[in-house]
């Protein structure tokens, strides 16, 4: 990575696994890091764990902001903090996420993994793209996504799992949608004849960190803890390893567009390499289909044509 000494890097789930090792390698190379994160506690504590394991604390600058992606109020009031204080965003990483737990609604109604997962970000995204077409040099969206997107499919008839719900299939769908997010964010990009800024995807492959726990925990069974456990020990790369492919995605050189994952096993471990997703993910209609039912839930909606702010903003609340 190079170093980033002038950069900020805003990054949500920072507090925690792959983001917290993020955060990390970003710091260490001497960048602002926005820690955006659901709980304030759990990002300073965070923070505090960062700058004591990084020997010159003066050299990197790490701030925690509150941000609950189930909750727009709070995504838009992150938002306008980050772009209060700063003149301009280079690095966003759409990284927090949450894996197959039991049906729950955000506070809009939407089901929690989409909505966290994709409509959080989507909403994010919008309000903080005047500060990243801000940026000196090419800003970049980092996406994270995750190889579960191949178990995903869209049915925009029960987007919401209103009717039947599968918390796997649910993981997948919002892990697709963060795939036809970023490249329908990257060709919307380029139509308007923005080079600045860029979006990226990328997916760690299988890292151990506590988002497996999680998913154990939330299910309430004692044995699957017991097996993610296990399988974390034996098959998980660590979180700076897992972590990789969004450094690349947001440091290297790859274009908008780009899926970055690791090169080993089965996508699991490795070195990150260009990627490609599965072919539903590169479909147009269900992209703009889903960004259409994005702006529609969020009430944010991109102008590429006026830069200085979204079209709209989130609803009042
Ligand atoms: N680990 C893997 O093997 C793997 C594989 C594929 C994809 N991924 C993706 O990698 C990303 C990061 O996951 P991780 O593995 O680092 O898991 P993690 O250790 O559980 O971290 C997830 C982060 O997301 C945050 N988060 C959860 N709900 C949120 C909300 N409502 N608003 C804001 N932040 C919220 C968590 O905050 P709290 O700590 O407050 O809960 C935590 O900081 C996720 O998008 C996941 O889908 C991971």
């Amino acid at each position: 990575m190079p170093r980033m000494d002038d950069a900020v890097v805003v990054i949500t789930g920072a507090n925690s696994g792959l983001g917290y090792a993020g955060t990390k390698a970003f710091a260490q190379k001497g960048a602002t890091v926005v820690m955006a994160c659901r709980s304030v506690e759990r990002g300073r504590d965070a923070a505090e764990s960062i700058r004591s394991e990084i020997p010159d604390s003066s050299m990197f600058n790490l701030e925690v902001q509150a941000c609950d992606l189930a909750d727009l109020a709070s995504v838009r009031s992150c938002a306008e903090r980050i772009r209060d204080e700063y003149d301009a965003v280079d690095v966003l990483c759409n990284n927090a996420g949450v894996m197959a737990i039991p049906r729950r609604e955000t506070e809009k109604g939407f089901e929690m993994q989409l909505g966290v997962n994709h409509f959080g970000h989507f909403a994010l995204t919008v309000e903080l793209f005047p500060a990243l077409r801000a940026a000196d040099g090419e800003a970049r969206i980092v996406t994270q996504s995750s190889g579960a997107h191949r178990t995903g499919s869209m049915d925009f008839a029960d987007l919401n799992w209103e009717e039947s719900y599968s918390k796997w299939e649910a993981y997948g769908r919002s892990k697709l949608a963060n795939l036809l997010f970023a490249y329908e964010l990257q060709r919307r990009l380029e139509n308007a004849g923005i080079e600045e800024v860029t979006s990226l995807a990328c997916h760690p492959g299988y890292a151990d960190t506590n988002l497996q726990m999680r998913t154990a925990e939330e299910s309430g069974n004692p044995l699957m803890k017991l097996g993610m456990r296990i399988g974390n020990r034996l098959l998980a790369q660590s979180p700076e390893m897992g972590v990789l492919p969004m450094l690349y995605a947001a440091t290297a050189d790859a274009s908008g567009g780009a899926y970055i994952g690791p090169d080993g096993l089965f996508d699991m471990r490795g070195y990150p390499a260009i990627k490609r997703s599965t072919d539903a993910s590169y479909d147009h209609e269900n992209a703009q289909q889903l960004w259409r039912r994005s702006v529609e839930a969020t009430g944010a909606n991109l102008s590429l044509t006026d830069f200085s702010q979204a079209d709209e903003s989130l609803p009042a609340e």
